[in-house]
């Protein structure tokens, strides 16, 4: 199998409006243009990012945006997980009242996931509800959390508690900004990918492990063509499944231990590493229920070695993980709808996941 060519603009439905296109760029030469095809001439644009993307790409952004909209104003934000607060969304309102912002303007998310969830979530409830685009700037942004309309912001400890559900207008993904992404984001948009393969497609897990190197390099072609993939998968669960009723719970594959993992190390590890390490945990599961066999359960594991990814970690206990899953329980209607895999490019909820299997699966990443 070759690189493949990459889908460069992919229509996802949504009931009840036109839907978006996720456009797939290589500069952000072509944002005015895009925009003024969602009726921005004359309108005012938000664009709201954080500290580390702002200083790279703000001022560029601006430029195109202000080629078509009639006011641009900036919302800048600090870098990390403890910015995701409603907090922020309310200085974002200020912002947006001060300048006279209405039903008919937009916000433009300029960053990863943080920044796509939080734009979102403020977009979502100005005036209830204002149109916004997702500008994502890592790949995890890019191949995930910027598609599907998921928004929200944390409270307390508890990640993404508060949310609404709100399409984008357009997801414009300018392809060349990975090259600048550091090796810890990079590599933790790699832990995402893998699942989709995982998950969905194994041609297209053995595709990421045959083209290892070009990924590594960041070569350009071979970057489109995973982001490409990777947002026609998840168009595909999104459209079928837009409130997570059913299917698109399967996204969440190594998201239960995962979770639990992000949330005890205090957001130390990255999203797309914790992931990894629950993919393990329910690969093992997986393995051991007789879906997948001893040699699948190890390359598994060991591809996460191969995209910088973790499969161990230390100072936590197996049961302060099984305590933590207990609060998705909780607010999963008392079940916990942990992902397994019944093959390769295969998952399936389980909704019979024990905790000693849980224990069992998290003792074998356990490096102390
Ligand atoms: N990131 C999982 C979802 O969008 O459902």
């Amino acid at each position: 199998m070759g690189k493949g060519s990459a889908e460069r603009r992919i229509h996802v439905k949504t009931a009840g409006d036109a839907g978006y296109d996720i456009c797939l760029q290589d500069s952000f030469g072509a944002l005015a243009g895009e925009l003024a095809k969602l009726g921005c001439e004359g309108r005012r644009v938000c664009i709201v990012s954080d500290s580390n993307v702002a200083g790279r790409y703000l001022e560029a952004v601006k430029q195109e945006v202000a080629g078509c909209a009639a006011q641009v104003e900036t919302f800048v934000f600090p870098a990390g997980e403890e910015s995701k607060t409603l907090a922020n969304v309310q200085e974002l309102y200020e912002v947006l009242i001060r300048a006279g912002f209405d039903r008919k303007d937009f916000l433009l998310a300029l960053g990863g996931g943080v920044v796509g969830d939080l734009t979102g979530y403020a977009a979502a409830t100005y005036l209830r509800g204002i149109r916004f685009i997702q500008v994502p700037t890592t790949l995890l942004a890019q191949i995930d959390s910027s598609v599907g309309g998921k928004t929200g912001v944390d409270f307390d400890q508890y990640k993404n508690m508060v949310g609404a559900f709100h399409q984008p207008s357009l997801v414009y993904i300018s392809i060349p900004v990975l090259r600048t992404l550091p090796e810890e984001q990079f590599a933790s948009g790699m832990g995402e990918l893998l699942k989709y393969g995982l998950s969905f497609d194994a041609e297209f897990y053995e595709w990421a492990i045959e083209h290892m190197e070009e990924i590594e390099e960041r070569d350009a072609e071979t970057m489109a063509y995973m982001v490409s993939k990777c947002c026609q998968l998840k168009k595909y669960i999104v459209e079928k499944d837009p409130t997570e009723k059913g299917d698109r719970a399967l996204l969440n594959f190594g998201h239960t231990v995962g979770h639990a993992i992000e949330k005890l190390k205090h957001f130390e590890l990255t999203h797309g590493a914790c992931v990894a390490l629950g993919t393990v945990a329910a690969a093992y599961i997986s393995w051991q229920r007789g879906y997948l066999d001893e040699d699948e359960f190890y390359e598994i594991r060991d591809m996460n070695v191969g995209f910088g990814l973790p499969i161990s970690f230390d100072g936590i206990t197996e049961d302060a993980i099984v305590e933590a899953t207990r609060h998705d329980k909780k607010m999963d209607g008392g079940k916990i709808r942990f992902i397994l895999l019944k093959k390769l490019g295969k998952a399936f909820i389980a909704e019979d996941v024990t905790e000693k299997e849980m224990r069992e699966a998290v003792r074998t990443m356990k490096a102390d």
